[in-house]
């Protein structure tokens, strides 16, 4: 394992369900890395989902925790504590629902129920993540915690719903304990903040597919895969990146930087012609 970007380091990867999640791509490059890995998801997740296959590949423990509930989080991470010898080094955090997207209910007639469901799962869920693991004093100095985010927290995507409130909120989370976390722990807290990616939560999405192209033309190196957020997340565990903090990190091949692009106008152009 010598020479590994993530040598005899420790993490949990809360939210790998399929092969597409996002979670999955991290954890198996964390793995290759050299990492150890506990992974997690919640408990029907774990028994919808093909997490044991994961955990097989990389070796890794399955502890099932709904991230929703106080209890489950505080049983996640003593047990994680236990079973990886004490402390550990990273977290990420890949979970997201937003029940109004699911049910297809647009924002102007939100379901507040559903709304504060989605930012239960989506976002409070980080918050109690990070308070638990503070209270357990549970992640070793120039330790690292990510999560997933979205440009909508910044600019409004038709579709995207209430899960653009909920990112933002996420992202807030992330500077708050940020702030936290650097000065009472040396330990780090970004967002990484993905293209559209073609996974169970994403493809919920109203109009992924258009999402998906749209963002692939307006970005002048292409959407970033799953794969290549896999990448990131292990640099931002790594060693390499000890002061970087408190930011929201735009992972999507320019996307968030750009106003109009050829190949986006050129289709644009087209959409008319075919009007006249
Ligand atoms: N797919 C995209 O286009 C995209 C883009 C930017 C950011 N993201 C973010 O990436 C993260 C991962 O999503 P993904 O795209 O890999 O989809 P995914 O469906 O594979 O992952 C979402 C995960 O959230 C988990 N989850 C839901 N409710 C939970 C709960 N109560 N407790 C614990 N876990 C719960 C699910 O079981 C699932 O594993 C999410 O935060 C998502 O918003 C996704």
């Amino acid at each position: 394992m010598e020479g590994k970007l993530l040598t005899g380091k420790k993490g949990i990867i809360f939210g790998a369900l399929n092969d597409k999640s996002i979670a999955w791509q991290v954890a198996l490059k964390a793995w290759q890395q050299g990492a150890e890995l506990v992974l997690t998801n919640s408990p029907v997740a774990v028994r919808m989902g093909t997490i044991s296959d994961l955990a097989a590949i990389t070796g890794s423990k399955v502890i099932p925790a709904d991230a929703t509930k106080m209890d489950e989080i505080d049983r996640l991470i003593s047990e994680c504590m236990n079973h990886l010898g004490g402390k550990f080094d990273f977290i990420l955090h890949s979970i997201g629902m937003s029940p109004n997207v699911r049910k297809e209910i647009p924002y102007e007639q939100t379901i507040y129920e559903n709304m504060l469901r989605t930012f239960d799962i989506s976002a409070l869920s980080f918050h109690r993540i990070l308070q638990t693991a503070y209270k357990y004093d549970a992640i070793n100095e120039w330790g690292s915690v990510v999560a997933l985010s979205y440009v909508a927290a910044q600019r409004t995507l038709t579709g995207y719903n209430d899960m653009g409130d909920a990112k933002a909120l996420l992202e807030s989370i992330a500077r708050s304990f940020g702030y936290i976390y650097g000065r009472d722990r040396k330990v780090r807290i970004n967002t990484i903040s993905q293209s559209p990616t073609p996974t169970t939560a994403g493809s919920s999405i109203h109009g992924f597919d258009s999402l998906v192209d749209f963002s692939e033309r307006m970005s002048p190196l292409g959407n970033a895969t799953a794969e290549e957020c896999a990448d990131y997340c292990v640099v931002l565990f790594s060693d390499l990146t000890r002061k970087v903090t408190m930011q929201n990190l735009y992972h999507d091949g320019g996307f968030s930087s750009m106003g109009m692009s050829l190949k986006a106008i050129e289709q644009y152009k087209k959409s008319f012609e075919e009007c006249d």
